[in-house]
């Protein structure tokens, strides 16, 4: 069989499950599974694939009609450029999530413009690290930092460890971390200039209307964030300045239902000196970024 042949019948695979875009989704699985990469792929449409090959590809193509995400089935997903691995014990990384890392870049620009001799944030802790997408990032972005990330999930940490150790700067430029949100942390002390989090935020009741494709395969832990969403974000709001060095920055993804909730635990915290709610490209809050 070719392999623009093998492409055809994992498609149909996939729309006979109902997938969108199957052409589209078909062309990532046979890359996948050929090894290959966009250009070899469409270069050498013509060409006949291995069997074993096709056959992979069938198999990925019956879990995914059978609602599986595609990153679990791959095994990878891109975030910030980087290539992420994910399995399903950890939450597959999000675009709004991107945007999460770049409020940092803008807040390192303006710290590097301000004054090109400041080396800010010096120290980033990634706060629920899951796959660890935000602190490999980090590191990568940031040779001359220090990362701490950490996660209650000792499945996500062994994940998030592959995904640092593979785009850290220098090694052991990311320390992992397994605990209870700050409970995690060595010693005391206010240190980080950076506190970026992804906590699960979603209230409950809306997580048991999530699509099945998030519902039944992505980790509960990674999603469910009390009756209202806030269990953890408003721990963060209240413990983050105890962590952060003068002048840090707290910067947290929220849902688009906590804007009032989350301004008023800063409020309540007393401890920032300013604060703001921010919306992502799709136009919705998603955002916190406070200042102590
Ligand atoms: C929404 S996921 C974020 C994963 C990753 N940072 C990302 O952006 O894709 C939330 C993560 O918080 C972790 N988590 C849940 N409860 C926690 C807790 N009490 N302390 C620390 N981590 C927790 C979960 O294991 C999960 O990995």
């Amino acid at each position: 069989m070719t392999i623009i042949e093998a492409q055809r019948e994992v498609a149909k695979i996939l729309k006979e499950g109902g997938v969108e875009n199957a052409m589209n989704e078909a062309r990532f699985l046979l890359q996948d599974a050929l090894g290959y990469d966009s250009v070899q792929l469409v270069t050498g449409y013509r060409d006949y694939a291995c069997t074993s090959c096709v056959e992979t590809a069938f198999d990925w193509a019956k879990r995914r009609a059978a609602g599986e995400p595609m990153q679990y089935i791959l095994g990878h997903t891109d975030f910030m450029g980087l290539d992420i691995r994910v399995a399903s014990g950890v939450l597959i990384p999000r675009p709004e999530t991107e945007g999460l890392c770049e409020l940092l870049v803008n807040e390192a620009k303006a710290h590097r413009g301000a004054d090109p001799a400041s080396r800010w944030p010096a120290r980033i802790l990634d706060l629920c690290t899951g796959s660890g997408c935000i602190a490999a990032w980090a590191a990568s972005a940031f040779g001359d930092a220090q990362i701490v990330a950490a996660d209650l999930s000792e499945e996500a940490l062994a994940i998030a460890a592959e995904n640092c150790r593979a785009h850290e700067s220098h090694p052991g430029q990311v320390e992992l971390l397994q605990g209870d949100l700050f409970g995690a942390l060595k010693g005391d002390g206010p240190q980080f200039d950076a506190i970026l989090s992804n906590p699960p935020y979603i209230p409950s009741r809306t997580v048991d209307g999530l699509d099945a494709e998030v519902k039944d395969f992505e980790p509960r832990l990674a999603l469910d964030g009390g009756p209202e969403g806030m269990d953890l974000v408003s721990r963060i709001i209240k413990e983050a300045p105890d962590w952060l060095a003068p002048g840090g920055l707290l910067l947290m993804e929220i849902d688009d239902t906590q804007e009032e909730l989350v301004r008023a635990a800063c409020e309540e915290c007393g401890r920032y000196a300013s604060f703001a709610v921010l919306r992502d490209l799709a136009g919705k809050i998603r955002y916190l970024k406070a200042r102590i």
